[in-house]
């Protein structure tokens, strides 16, 4: 394959900065970005040197010349974009949360396999190289075995009415948002929980935050604390029978972690080196796979997702908490 062709959907917050990475990664060709509408979607073609611009998503996903799309809207629309994306054939690299519920993300996981195309949840947090050292001094027995994990994520959000994150409609609310990193990490590390303990503050039928432990049988447990309403150092600690591992603030983004013995003693420090702004790695990612002709990514595993999203609606059943598209 020359350059991978890709077609970002949606010229919102979050396609900025992965824009910016786009821009930056050898191999990546900033090809078409839809928009619904047309001006906004001409602007941002120029401001980042799209060659294409389309005032529709519908338009850029019919356009074979797409390599993958990225889809950067709002959750609660992930859902048909992803359809028909992979019903026109296009592969797909789509933002977190990647659906409202299991229910979506199996169909999803399901047509892909029929059309035999990529897809995968655009959880960046598991490509970065912080992350990644991590998962290797947790791999080869640095901290023993894991006993227990901390991770939060919250900061003030600012109430607006029309924002997504306040939305129901939009999939808006903080689990879908924010507690899907810690609860990723903890997945990741530990695998399904056998039992959930939760609490959460719900308004206007989302949640503005929550607080979650998650047991194990072996005995280990994890601690969440997530929302829109908290000030919190979004740190996480992952506790084992030899020592830990702390990242630095913002766990799910930090340039830093730190690897302790059982005497609190630093063994060893990773600073992850200063790229771009850390969307990057996924990128490359999924060039890897494409050229590899991988349907998913090993780092991101379909699997992962789902059990994930499995995780949360059951949060959701024990909170009362639907999205009026349930
Ligand atoms: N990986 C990360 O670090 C990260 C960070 C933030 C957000 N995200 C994820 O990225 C996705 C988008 O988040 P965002 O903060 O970028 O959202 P946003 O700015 O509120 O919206 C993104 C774009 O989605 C389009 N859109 C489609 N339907 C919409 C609707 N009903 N209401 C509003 N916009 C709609 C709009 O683009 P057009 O007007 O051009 O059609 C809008 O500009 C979410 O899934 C979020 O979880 C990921």
């Amino acid at each position: 394959m020359d350059k991978v062709k890709w077609g970002v959907i949606g010229a919102g917050r979050i396609a900025r900065a992965f824009c910016t990475a786009l821009a930056e990664v050898g191999g990546a060709e900033l090809y078409a970005v839809g928009s619904r509408t047309p001006d906004k979607s001409a602007a941002f073609a120029e401001e980042y040197g799209f060659t294409r611009s389309y005032g529709s998503y519908s338009e850029l996903l019919s356009d074979s010349e797409v390599d993958v799309v990225y889809i950067a809207t709002p959750m609660a629309a992930h859902y048909d974009i992803c359809i028909e994306a992979l019903e026109k054939g296009r592969n797909v690299f789509c933002e977190k949360s990647v659906t409202l519920n299991a229910a979506q993300l199996r169909k999803i996981l399901t047509l892909a396999d029929e059309k035999g195309l990529f897809f995968c949840e655009a959880m960046w947090m598991k490509c970065r190289p912080t992350y990644l050292k991590m998962k290797e001094w947790v791999r080869s027995g640095r901290i023993g075995e894991i006993r227990y994990i901390k991770a939060d994520f919250s900061n003030f959000v600012p109430y607006d009415a029309n924002d997504r994150l306040f939305r129901a409609d939009c999939g808006g609310g903080a689990l879908l948002d924010v507690t899907v990193y810690p609860l990723t990490l903890v997945h990741d590390l530990l695998g399904v929980p056998d039992e959930i303990q939760s609490a959460a503050h719900l308004d206007n039928g989302i949640d503005l935050s929550s607080s979650l432990i998650l047991r194990y049988a072996s005995g280990a447990f994890a601690s969440i604390d997530t929302g829109f309403e908290l000030g919190l150092r979004n740190n996480a600690v992952i506790s084992g029978t030899e020592g830990s591992i702390v990242f630095g603030d913002c766990f799910f983004c930090s340039e830093t972690a730190e690897l302790f013995d059982r005497d609190r003693r630093l063994i060893e420090r990773y600073d992850s080196p200063a790229r771009v702004n850390g969307y990057e790695y996924e990128i490359e990612e999924v060039h890897r796979c494409l050229a590899s002709g991988l349907l998913g990514s090993e780092l991101i595993p379909h699997s992962a997702t789902l059990e994930v999203m499995e995780i949360m609606d059951g949060l959701r059943r024990v909170w009362g908490m639907k999205f009026p598209q349930e």
